[in-house]
Order: C-alpha cells, then sequence, then structure tokens
C-alpha cells in the first residue's frame, strides 16, 4: 500500500471506529477544566427561590364580631314606656311610669291614678288633702328619698303632689286673672298639661326656703342636696335651670318627677330634660 493511502485510511480509522475513545477523550477534558474551576463557561446559578410567605386571605384572618355600633347619648328603652297619643294628642297610655306630659300632649280630664298613696314624709301642711298623694311606685321612692335626707340632717317637706284636673284648672285661672295668660305659661300648666295630674310629681320645699316653691329653693343646702341626691331614688328635676326653651317652664328646682332610677341616672348623666332624653332614646 502507498504511504498515501495509509494515511487516509488511518484517518479514517480515527474518524470512525475511534470515536469512542474520542468522546471518553473529550470528556476527560471537560471534567479536569471544571473541577479546577479553570473553564469559561459561566453556569448560571440559579438563585434559591425566597420562600414566599403567603399572604393572608381576608377569609383566613379569624373575624371577631364588630359590636354594633353605640352612641353613648342613646338610651334603649322598651317600647311601652313610649307615650302614645290619639289624633288630639292627648295620651293613651296614661299609667305610663314614664308617660312625658308637656305643653304639647296633655292627660285626658278624666285621668286619676288608681293607685295614689301618701307617702310617709314630712309635709309643710296639715291635713288629708289630695296633694299628699302619689302613686304608689312613687311614693315608696319618695320615702327613701326623705329617710336618706334625714340621715345627713337635711330637713325638706313635701309641699304639692297630686292635682286633679279641676284643682289644676283653678290654679292656673287664678294666675292667669293675677299675672295674665303669657306669664303664667311660663309657671303654670293649662289643665290636663300639668304633671301633677299623673302622680308622679311633688314639689318640696324647706325652712330655709321659707317652704315656699321660689328658686331660692335651688340655692339653699338642702336644694343643692336633692338636685345632687333626687336620681339615685328615681327621680329627676324636671324643669331645670336654662331649660325653658325645651320644657316651655321657668326653672323649678322644687319639682321633682318620679322616672324610676335608671332612667334619673342617666338623665342625670347627660344633663337632659325628659323632652331629651326621649328624643334620643331607641325603642327595643
Ligand atoms: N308648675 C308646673 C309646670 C305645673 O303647673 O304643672
Ligand atoms: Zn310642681
Amino acid at each position: 500500500m502507498k504511504k498515501k493511502h495509509f494515511s487516509v485510511l488511518m484517518i479514517l480509522m480515527l474518524l470512525t471506529g475511534c470515536s469512542k475513545q474520542l468522546d471518553d477523550i473529550n470528556w476527560k477534558f471537560w471534567e479536569y477544566f471544571t473541577e479546577n474551576g479553570t473553564s469559561e463557561e459561566v453556569v448560571e446559578e440559579i438563585p434559591e427561590e425566597e420562600p414566599v410567605e403567603e399572604e393572608e386571605k381576608p377569609e383566613d384572618i379569624p373575624q371577631t364580631e364588630e359590636p354594633p355600633e353605640t352612641d353613648e347619648n342613646q338610651f334603649v328603652l322598651e317600647e311601652p314606656f313610649f307615650t302614645v297619643l290619639n289624633e288630639e294628642k292627648v295620651i293613651e297610655n296614661t299609667d305610663n311610669i314614664l308617660v312625658l306630659v308637656n305643653k304639647d300632649q296633655s292627660l285626658p280630664a278624666d285621668y286619676i291614678p288608681k293607685d295614689l298613696t301618701i307617702p310617709d314624709v314630712p309635709f309643710s301642711f296639715e291635713g288629708d288633702y289630695d296633694k299628699k298623694y302619689l302613686r304608689k311606685e312613687a311614693a315608696r321612692a319618695l320615702e327613701g328619698l326623705f329617710a336618706e335626707a334625714e340621715t345627713e340632717n337635711v330637713e325638706i317637706f313635701a309641699v304639692s303632689g297630686y292635682r286633679s284636673y279641676e284643682t289644676q284648672y283653678g290654679i292656673y285661672n287664678t294666675y292667669v286673672k293675677k299675672w295674665g295668660e303669657e306669664k303664667t305659661n311660663a309657671v303654670s300648666a293649662i289643665p290636663g298639661h300639668s304633671e301633677h295630674q299623673t302622680g308622679l310629681a311633688m314639689d318640696i320645699s324647706s325652712r330655709s326656703a321659707a317652704l315656699d316653691l321660689t328658686e331660692e329653693f335651688g340655692e339653699t343646702p338642702e336644694g343643692k342636696w336633692v338636685k345632687e341626691h333626687a336620681s339615685a331614688h328615681g327621680f329627676i328635676i324636671r324643669y331645670p335651670e336654662d331649660g325653658e326653651v325645651i320644657t316651655g317652664y321657668q326653672y323649678e328646682p322644687w319639682h321633682l318627677r318620679y322616672v324610676g332610677k335608671e332612667v334619673a341616672a342617666y338623665i342625670d348623666e347627660h344633663d337632659l330634660t325628659l323632652e331629651e332624653f326621649f328624643d334620643r332614646a331607641i325603642k327595643q
């Protein structure tokens, strides 16, 4: 065989039969370079995935029940305690202990409370008169107020409680003759519109106020004591100072109205008139 032919044959053998050995040699070179870090090849580092914190979905968050919105100036009151009127604004649920009697709404002329009784307290006069009476619940509460006053050496007297429609008619018309209608209406109720007919109101006074029903009573130690302690026994000063624009009557520090301890405490705390109390109260 000629030398030239032999060379061609050798090349063919290398390219075919020896391809396996060539592969092995190539691999070994690859391994050598990569292990020694000399390869130019850049092996892209796959960044380690940071653990992704799963966002809490709103439904996963434990839901605490929202308390219902409450306004501290609102008082939840059972429906029967609201005053019910007919078309003429005459009160229908007259025996309601929270009955609201004022210039806009009246009691029927023939309404007389059924449970009138004389409270066991000192009166400013002798004898058995209608004006000594109060409804039972109010009478017991008044006894509590007077008993507490006595323990603190505060001497107060009951002056005028229940009044019938007819009695109020007489009082009102006497004032009208004396002072005229405008002045009278600021201090005395038209018959049917007086709280005294409910049997839930008592006028009180002290010797220091000459047992009179005057604004001076509010300035006496006894008047101040009553203002401070009345609500604890379920009474409110029904016609407060500066309340005329709402109640329609001048300041009467002597006129106590029984509304029960809970309502009296609320009215006292929030400095309300009875009218304002009902404006804010919610029916249950
Ligand atoms: N003095 C009060 C307002 C009345 O006459 O009932
Ligand atoms: Zn009165």
